[in-house]
């Protein structure tokens, strides 16, 4: 394995109710609260209320910014840092998916942020080195209601630029890393199928954007937890979007997406995320929910690699998981994913195949690096991006 650095600092409070802890936990980081949220949030039936009277109870101060949508922009954002510096937040909660959470980190990076406007903090170039992080941030707590992107457990933010229509992220350990995490399955109770099953797929593509780009060396114990989350959200999707109101479930699937993405499964390995960048390219451009262009792009890796030879962790993925060939198993995955409901081919997002070059170039502008290649094992190349694209349509 790669050597690396552990570090993660989220106290994690997991289990049913436990999101009756807000105000006691959040009087630790400040008085006065921002609850990030998304515009409409008739979804979660009374829990603002709730979470304003525990708040209220504790003696906090509390304002509700209900402007992030799905695929959340720099503009929403900015929005927030100015009402958060106009306000003296000292404390952003972010209650929601990846959506809100991401976009509560850039706010509470971008009230701090001394280098021009916050699209600088963002890496919307593999190959530029004009980023400049964030060096500090306000405290963050984050409530996920949706088990997915594991962004309550991480330093990333993923957001949109809404000038030039792209896709990235921020990483910052020195200050992303939320204060705490509450998990409490039971706020997901109520969540429809579909966002149910592309949340189970984002955790799988977590775990396999790693499986598939190992590494060298002896990576049998980072294989085995992998394999075992993977299992585990395979095993227990169907019952999940069968019985949704089934809080035991619902919290296995909720810890899997935490640990799928809070860096011990990859540790190790090189953590990078080039089915990520390429799916980024289709929910920009498209509109699509992120987990299901993940589905898209897995299913097209795995065929792509499928008549490879360089297909080894491919191979053992396909045999370990499905007990069958890479194109056989990667058959069988997308009946499951068809099952729970998911696009499995980029056609179902409005791709044709004329729009195909726009979705390479953005792929290079974006996610290329310095070698003028994805990172990836092994590196993927222009060609090989149209190729996965194609395969996919
Ligand atoms: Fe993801």
């Amino acid at each position: 394995m790669n050597n690396f650095e552990y570090y993660n600092p989220v106290t994690v409070v997991f289990g049913e109710n436990e999101v009756n802890k807000i105000g006691s936990i959040a009087k630790e980081y400040g008085k006065k609260v921002m609850l990030v949220s998304y515009t409409d949030i008739s979804f979660y039936g009374d829990l603002f209320e709730r979470i304003h009277d525990l708040l209220t109870k504790e003696g906090l101060e509390y304002i509700d910014f209900l402007e992030v949508t799905a695929n959340p922009t720099l503009q929403q954002a900015r929005k927030g840092i100015e009402i958060c510096k106009s306000e003296e937040i000292d404390l952003i909660v972010g209650i929601g998916g990846g959506s809100a959470m991401d976009c509560a980190k850039v706010i509470a990076a971008g009230v701090k942020y001394n280098n021009g406007d916050i699209v600088n903090m963002i890496a919307f170039s593999h190959s530029d080195s004009s980023q400049v992080p964030p060096t500090e941030a306000l405290p963050t707590i984050m409530i996920p209601t949706l088990p997915a992107t594991g962004s309550e457990m991480n330093p990333t933010a993923v957001i949109t630029d809404e000038v030039t229509i792209k896709k990235s992220y921020v990483w910052a350990p020195c200050c992303l890393y939320p204060k705490v995490a509450i998990i409490d399955p039971k706020l997901t109770v109520s969540l429809p199928s579909y966002q149910t099953a592309c949340g189970a797929i984002d955790t799988i593509a977590h775990i396999l954007e790693s499986y598939f780009n190992g590494g060298d060396g002896n990576l049998d114990l980072q294989d085995r937890m992998q394999e075992g989350v993977i299992r585990t959200v395979i095993d227990n999707i169907t019952t999940v979007i069968n019985n949704p109101g089934n809080v035991e479930t619902r919290g296995v699937m909720q810890w899997a997406a935490s640990i799928a993405l809070n860096g011990w499964l990859l540790s190790g390995t090189y953590g990078w995320a080039p089915m990520h960048q390429m799916g980024h390219v289709l929910s920009a451009k498209y509109n699509a929910t992120h987990g299901a262009t993940l589905a898209t792009m897995i299913l097209a890796w795995m065929r792509y690699f499928a008549n490879r030879s360089d297909n080894i962790r491919y191979e053992q993925f396909a045999n370990r998981m499905f007990g069958k060939s890479i194109s056989e198993a990667t058959d069988e995955f997308e009946s499951l994913m068809k099952s729970i409901g998911i696009q499995t081919r980029i056609s179902e997002f409005g791709v044709v195949k004329e729009d195909i070059d726009s979705l390479v170039d953005n792929v290079v502008s974006v996610s290329f690096d310095s070698s003028g290649k994805l990172a990836s094992v092994p590196p993927i190349t222009k060609e090989d991006v149209r190729k996965i694209y194609e395969i996919s349509l």
